[in-house]
């Protein structure tokens, strides 16, 4: 198990090295309005989620290996709060989502 996480970051960032310019503006714009609508952060967790580098390293923020796009968003308790962005719905290859023990208000978009 932990040789395969380890493999597989190997393998991302191999893929991240050729493709600095394969990161999905879709879901870069979908991120970043979901840090836009974050009133509080005391953890500062959203201090890497700004231009650079890929996404794909922000903190919370998994991608698949092959085509690096978001597939799990995991910020369970950070100590977040504020409403949930609609463009969330825009991660078309989100798995799972996992925004328990924070403030969230509002619904989660389909
Ligand atoms: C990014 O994702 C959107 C929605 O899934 C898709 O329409 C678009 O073609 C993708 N862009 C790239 C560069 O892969
Ligand atoms: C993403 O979602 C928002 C709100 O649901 C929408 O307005 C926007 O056009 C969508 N598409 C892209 C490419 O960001």
């Amino acid at each position: 198990m932990l040789l395969s996480v380890v493999l597989a970051t190997k393998l991302s960032c191999t893929y991240e090295a050729t493709s600095a310019t394969l990161r999905n503006e879709t879901d870069m714009r979908a991120l970043l309005e979901f840090k836009s609508h974050i009133t509080e952060d005391y953890l500062a967790i959203f201090d890497s989620w700004n231009g650079s580098p890929h996404f794909c390293h922000w903190h919370g923020v998994t991608c698949g290996i092959k085509h690096q796009r978001v597939t799990h968003l995991n910020l369970k308790g950070k100590r977040l709060a504020g409403s949930i962005s609609p463009f969330i719905g825009n991660l078309s290859f989100l798995n799972s989502l996992d925004l328990s023990d924070n403030s969230f208000r509002g619904e989660i978009p389909e």
